[in-house]
């Protein structure tokens, strides 16, 4: 009875996998950036977007491993992904209000680990 329940529970909690999924709807065209980091910088392709736009986001890193994690102005985590060496992970997401966003490394890459930061600007 244990092992079933537990199972009903397991497969009930991780129906939304994967998490990765887009966030907008099928059929969407997102703007992909291309975003690589390195010790201690990010190098985005495009940080101007309008509120609404689907974003694509391909993180790769080109040096050692960091965290790609997206904020908003009160400092609240959005969305985040892996910066790896060799490998491109893709995020997605939507920015429904205009304003300015914060992209931070969240994962210690070295001395200048909290200098590595980029700007996004949302507009109407
Ligand atoms: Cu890059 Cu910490």
């Amino acid at each position: 009875i244990l092992i079933v329940f537990m199972l009903a529970v397991t497969i009930y909690t991780l129906r939304e996998l994967p998490y990765n999924q887009p966030v907008y709807s099928a059929g969407a065209e997102p703007t992909v950036v291309d975003v690589e980091a390195m010790q201690f910088g990010w190098e985005l392709s495009q940080t101007q977007f309008k509120a609404g736009e689907p974003v694509e986001f391909k993180v790769k890193s080109n040096d050692v491993n960091h965290g790609f994690g997206i904020y908003d102005e009160d400092m609240n985590i959005l969305t985040q992904t892996q910066a790896m060496p060799a490998y491109t992970n893709e995020v997605y997401i939507t920015f429904d209000e205009p304003g300015t966003y914060e992209v931070l490394c969240m994962e210690y890459c070295g001395l200048a680990h909290h200098a590595m930061t980029a700007e996004i600007t949302v507009t109407e």
